[in-house]
């Protein structure tokens, strides 16, 4: 069963994960860079395509650390605190796994830089020292029905979820999963979208037109990329590429012994859409009200027709 705990107290009280205390001091004091590229996001929403991405405009797509995991080539900021006990020990793994508690924090402090940075944290949560340093922010933003079903394959995946689809559906629905609630989690970084360090991205929009969106990261990474290199990165960062890819499939480490289910993929179909496999009417029309509630007074303008 999961039972995360709360952070944070009032009407945008985040929910994170049992451990995250403990871990938070260390996290808040953190001293961000203004070189720093961090690219953030609610969970599920396209960090891994982003990372990619972001990585491969930095340091060339043929650089011979592409080939290294990407958790290893951009650290997940607060992955130790996430690190559920049955993994850690889990049984033999090597030194530098990225499951291997403290392998994470280690890796994000000692990059050179520009240092580049995997956070779901939401605004509120960051350093304390980050809006003043100012880092380069690429958030990303997908469907949330869309964002909740792959967050349950996720969870039966990694984190022994034993429930169904429909339990999911309304812990997600009542802002009980870890970094909910999902639309203050979006909000917040959607009213940040004007600022000079943030990219505010959209999952649907990178889908629809991948090569555009390489070009605005570059833009905002001030990165000068041809037209013949942005066609090889989008092919590079094609969902079938990066599913047999293993430095960013996150096979290696994901499909550790110990983990529930052998048989759901990190990087599982990679559509836009997908749940409406997955969701009956009267879920879509509860998702319905939820949004509508979160935006009635945002002028947020995406998933809001159902
Ligand atoms: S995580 O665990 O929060 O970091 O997950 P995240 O990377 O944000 O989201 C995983 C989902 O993104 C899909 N994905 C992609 N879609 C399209 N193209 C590419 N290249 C790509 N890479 C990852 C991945 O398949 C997960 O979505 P679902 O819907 O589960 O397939």
């Amino acid at each position: 069963t999961y039972t995360p705990d709360q952070v944070g107290v009032g009407p945008d009280c985040f929910i994170m994960p049992k451990g995250f205390e403990d871990w938070y001091p260390k996290y808040a004091s953190f001293s961000v860079q203004s070189d720093d590229v961090w690219v953030i996001t609610y969970p599920k929403s396209g960090t891994t395509w982003t990372q990619e991405i972001v990585w491969c405009l930095l340091h060339g797509q043929d650089s011979p650390d592409a080939k290294l995991e990407l958790m290893k080539r951009f650290p997940f900021f607060e992955f130790d605190s996430l690190l559920i006990p049955e993994w850690s020990p889990p049984p033999p793994l090597p030194e530098d796994s990225p499951i291997r508690l403290g392998n994470s924090w280690r890796r994000v402090q000692e990059q050179t830089s520009p240092r580049t940075i995997k956070s779901h944290l939401p605004k509120k949560l960051l350093p304390s020292n980050f809006w003043e340093k100012k880092p380069k922010v690429v958030y990303i933003c997908r469907d949330p029905k869309d964002v909740c079903v792959s967050y349950f394959f996720h969870q039966c995946k990694l984190e022994g979820y034993c429930g169904t689809m429909k339990d999911f559906v309304d812990t997600f629905l009542d802002e009980r999963v870890s970094y909910s609630p999902f639309w203050l989690h979006v909000l917040g970084f959607w009213e940040m979208r004007n600022e000079e360090n943030i990219l505010f991205l959209r999952y649907e929009d990178m889908q629809e037109n991948l090569q555009g969106a390489i070009q605005q990261v570059a833009e905002f990474l001030e990165v000068n990329v041809n037209d013949k290199e942005v066609e090889s990165l989008a092919h590079h960062c094609s969902f079938d590429q990066m599913k047999d890819n293993p430095a960013t499939n996150n096979e290696t480490f994901l499909d550790a012994p110990n983990t529930t289910s052998q048989k759901i993929k990190f990087m599982r179909k990679g559509k836009t859409g997908d749940w409406k496999n997955h969701l009956t009417e009267e879920q879509v029309r509860a998702f319905k009200e939820w949004t509508e509630r979160y935006l009635e007074s945002s002028d947020f303008p995406y998933y809001r027709d159902y």
